[in-house]
């Protein structure tokens, strides 16, 4: 294939699918158009989709100078702000994720063990026995509190019940349906509070100015003995001894809570779906849980017990990732996996695609956990959160939240299917969750 010319795709009016059945939407361009497909949208850069192996290994070990990825997630954006590690490339994304990371590794993840249960269990405990109800609004209360007390450490002060309701309201906002697509630059359009943009713009004032006060009472009075994430970022400082400004904590904030709790929702509400529509797992899950706590009240110490559910986890995530293709922004022309591609387009490794490839994933459509527990995964052919040097960062986070709460459901709950329904995705912010909320019978 000449340089300039890209792999052939759907057309505009078929890309409409990726909206309304995404993963639909991606079967039928896999078996239409084979591992690379390219999609566009007007006004961005096409996306070159690619579901080969090979090209994601060379893509996560790629020069990332060459491979912005920063650039790629821009359009997820919106509110986040510029200077989030999300949206940064090259050395100042190094730079900055370097001072992130000390919030993700294992013990300082381990700490947030009991507000995860606790977060678990109030919502538990507002469930509607003998009745049917969505699951999903319940697993976004449970990680936005998570996160909340993890970026935070607020409890019950009115600074925390002030910011949480505002950030309540931004967040119902970004993941209605207009709020997605935000991401377009047409629909950020300032209309006055009423139209969609304006009130998002008018929300975000309202939580900069709780922010940038909280900062200056964090810096006044002194973090000393605090844990949370804002306390570590105002107290981290660059190789030159400078601390981050208040504008990049600030976007910082934003990422995290946004990126922290919409995906680990979603992620756990299609782990309740496949638990519910597969009973004899739900019960072996259940078994696990029972046999590792041994009577005793769920803590940190169960967590690296609970191996059987983690592989439930994992393949609930190989089959519906919520974030299912990544991109990287192609700086100059490049040849990956044997495919010429010209500067300016969007490589988009699709997460999706890979995790269903027959040769790697044998009979790839059913469930069945024990694979995880066979044998280990390639980083090339499992990669719900992304790699290469723009892994996710809190995919220990995410990972260790998904088995304290759903244990805690295990082991406090029973949920049943719903007769008749059948989940697809749906784009909800920045993740694809279950459609209808996805209703279960709580018993
Ligand atoms: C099941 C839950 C989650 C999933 C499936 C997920 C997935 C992803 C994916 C696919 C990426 C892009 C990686 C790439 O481009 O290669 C990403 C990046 C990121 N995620 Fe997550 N994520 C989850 C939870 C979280 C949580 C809990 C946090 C923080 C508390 C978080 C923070 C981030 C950040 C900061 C980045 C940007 C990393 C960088 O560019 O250096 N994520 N995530």
């Amino acid at each position: 294939m000449p340089p300039d010319e890209l792999p052939p795709g759907p057309s505009l009016f078929a890309t409409f699918d990726f909206i309304r059945n995404p993963f639909r939407f991606l079967d039928t361009c896999a078996s239409r158009y084979g591992d690379w497909f390219t999609v566009r949208v007007p006004g961005v850069a096409p996306f070159v989709f690619t579901s080969d192996p090979a090209a994601v290994r060379e893509i996560f070990l790629g020069d990332p100078d060459a491979l912005h990825a920063g650039e790629a997630n821009r359009p997820l954006g919106a509110f986040m702000g510029e200077r989030s590690s999300l949206f940064l490339d090259g050395s100042e994304h190094l730079r900055q994720r370097r001072l992130l990371l000390p919030a993700f590794h294992g013990e300082q993840v381990a700490s947030h063990a009991d507000a995860m249960r606790n977060a678990a269990d109030n919502a538990i405990a507002s469930w509607p026995r003998g009745q049917r109800f969505r699951i999903h609004p319940q697993m976004r209360a449970i990680t936005f509190e998570t996160i909340i007390r993890a970026v935070f450490g607020f409890e019950n002060d009115s600074t925390g019940a002030e910011l949480r309701a505002s950030l309540k309201k931004l967040f119902a906002l970004y993941t209605s349906r207009l709020g997605t697509l935000f991401s377009l630059p047409a629909m950020q359009i300032d209309a006055g509070r009423w139209s969609p943009w304006g009130r998002a713009v008018r929300l975000t004032r309202q939580i900069d100015s709780i922010l940038y006060a909280e900062f200056a009472r964090r810096r006044k009075e002194g973090v000393e003995g605090r844990a949370d994430i804002l306390s570590m970022l105002l107290s981290a400082r660059y190789e030159d001894g400078q601390p981050l400004p208040d504008n990049v904590i600030r976007d910082e904030m934003y990422t995290l809570m946004l990126a922290g709790h919409e995906t680990t929702a979603a992620t756990m509400a299609w782990v309740i779906n496949r638990l519910v529509t597969n009973p004899e797992v739900m019960e072996r899950a259940r078994a696990e849980v029972f046999s590792a706590l041994n009577g005793r009240l769920l803590d940190a110490s169960h967590v690296g017990k609970l191996k059987y559910l983690e592989a439930a986890i994992n393949e609930t995530m190989r089959l519906d990732p919520v974030v299912p293709n990544i991109g990287r922004g192609l700086k100059k022309p490049m040849t990956i996996a044997g495919v010429q591609l010209p500067s300016g387009v969007t490589i988009a490794p699709c997460i999706y695609l890979v995790h269903r490839r027959r040769e790697l994933w044998p009979n790839p459509a059913q469930f069945n956990p024990d694979r995880f527990l066979e044998s280990r995964q390639s980083p090339y052919t499992f990669f719900p959160f992304g790699g290469g040097s723009r892994r996710c960062l809190g995919a220990a986070f995410a990972t260790y939240q998904m088995k304290i709460v759903i244990a805690e459901i295990l082991s406090r709950v029973e949920l049943k299917k719903v007769d008749g329904y059948e989940p697809h995705a749906i784009r909800r912010g920045i993740a694809f969750a279950p459609s209808d909320g996805l209703p279960v019978n709580c018993d």
